[in-house]
């Protein structure tokens, strides 16, 4: 699927796999990256594409998606997926397995894997369900799952309430080196919650989930991460007290890795104003102080990276009240302008930042070797233009869900092209 030679000149390579930030041209050969200089000359059968202006970065690497296949290709497939990934900069992408059926077993898995690679724009990776049909009673074959071809394990959707269980997932996923990913929720104590619970869900009279819904689970989960030595990662945080936890349990050496997604990174409870179902999501967004909490634990590197939870559900689905609605924001398609928006342009984050936050951290994460600009290594870039203004038209996703809370925000940083296994895979200006 990789062929011939392409330039990309003109550029700004920031790489922090690498620590190269600067103007540099990238030569690509069959798949690879086979030089990188200042300048490289034009020459007889190169194609060249001009990144003048523009950010050549490692592709993003998405750690929490729902293409909700098989069983609900009503609201996303593999295929539309993974159109929204390839044009939000996303050169690999991992599928939770909240599925019908769920992915629970090897068959669900390999399906999936194939399916992403018939499709053929990004590579597909596969978390696989940490309990049978998700119901937190029976944990599942991780052997079968793993050798299938599962990154993770997950019951996202729902946390494994089970600490007995919790702790035997994490002794057993510690076996293949592989992380438990929680969806960390304590669901006795959000209790039918359908926002967060403080002012605004008051005025709205709305039900609320309190913070430490999320926190008593992540607070939970590290003392079982930290007695068995098992790798935990933890799923959408939303609290600043979730953050300072984690912050405590890495400088105590716990295994512990974690992600944010760019709607809690910059949105607020507020959003949630005029019973707006578009910004219904679990966990829920929370206040200001939470907000400004997780970018300064992205800014430390206490959260590890950026992924987006992308979750779309149909029109009729999220366009019913409030209480009926579902959970969920789609998220692909907008996650760089967002996240440029909210953390570039206020100068919380520098580029190279954000580069490992939203390549190499969860690359690493998700076990993908050789991801990041240097030669020999896959030629997987995404090339952003950092000053392109735009207004965020849900009609125009190629996911199939066109419901976001960002419709119509001015955002600043687009992403331009993206190169995967040397060719372009997608270019905006095309
Ligand atoms: O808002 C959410 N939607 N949170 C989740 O944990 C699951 C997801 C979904 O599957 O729709």
């Amino acid at each position: 699927m990789s062929e011939g030679k392409l330039l990309i000149s003109g550029g700004t390579v920031v790489d922090p796999s690498t620590k190269r930030e600067g103007r540099a041209d990238v030569l690509i050969e069959d798949g690879k990256i086979t030089d990188i200089q200042p300048s490289i000359a034009a020459r007889n059968g190169l194609r060249r594409f001009d990144a003048s202006g523009k950010l050549v970065m490692p592709g993003f690497v998405d750690l929490h998606v729902h293409f909700r296949q098989p069983g609900r290709e009503d609201k996303e497939t593999v295929e539309t997926g993974s159109h929204a990934a390839i044009r939000g900069g996303f050169t690999a992408a991992c599928p939770m397995p909240n599925t019908s059926p769920v992915m629970d077993h090897r068959g669900a898995v390999e399906w999936v894997r194939q399916e992403g690679q018939r499709v053929g724009l990004i590579d597909v990776r596969p978390i696989g369900a940490l309990t049978r049909g998700q119901q937190g009673e029976e944990l599942t074959d991780f052997g079968e799952l793993f050798e299938a071809g599962c990154i993770a394990l997950s019951d996202d959707g729902k946390p494994l309430l089970s600490s007995l269980l919790m702790r035997r997932a994490l002794e057993y996923a510690k076996v293949f080196g592989r992380p438990v990913i929680q969806h960390s929720e304590d669901t006795c104590l959000s209790a039918g919650g359908v926002m967060h619970e403080g002012l605004v869900s008051t005025t709205l009279g709305l039900r609320g989930a309190p913070s430490e819904s999320e926190t008593v689970m992540v607070a939970r989960d590290l003392a079982l991460a930290e007695r068995t030595g098992g790798w935990l990662h933890v799923a959408h945080l939303s609290t600043a007290r979730s953050v300072e936890l984690i912050r405590q349990a890495k400088q105590r050496g716990v295994h512990v890795t974690c992600e944010v997604t760019p709607h809690h990174l910059a949105l607020t409870d507020e959003a949630v104003r005029g019973f707006n179902t578009l910004a219904k999501v679990n966990p829920p967004l929370r206040t200001e102080q939470d907000r400004l909490a997780l970018i300064e634990g992205l800014k430390d590197g206490t959260i590890d990276c950026i992924a987006t939870d992308h979750a779309p559900h149909t029109a009729w689905e999220k366009d019913a009240d409030f209480d009926a609605a579902p959970f969920g924001i789609v998220g692909l398609e907008t996650a760089l302008g967002v996240c440029a928006t909210a953390l570039i342009g206020p100068k919380h984050l520098t580029w190279s930042q954000l580069a490992d936050r939203m390549a190499i951290a969860p690359a690493r994460i998700a076990g993908l070797k050789d991801h990041g600009l240097a030669v020999s290594q896959p030629a997987n870039l995404t090339i952003v233009d950092p000053a392109a203004a735009w207004t965020v038209d849900p009609a125009s996703f190629a996911s199939r869900s066109k419901r976001s809370p960002f419709a119509g925000h001015r955002l600043t940083g687009k992403v331009a092209a993206v190169i995967r296994h040397g060719l372009v895979a997608w270019d905006a200006s095309a």
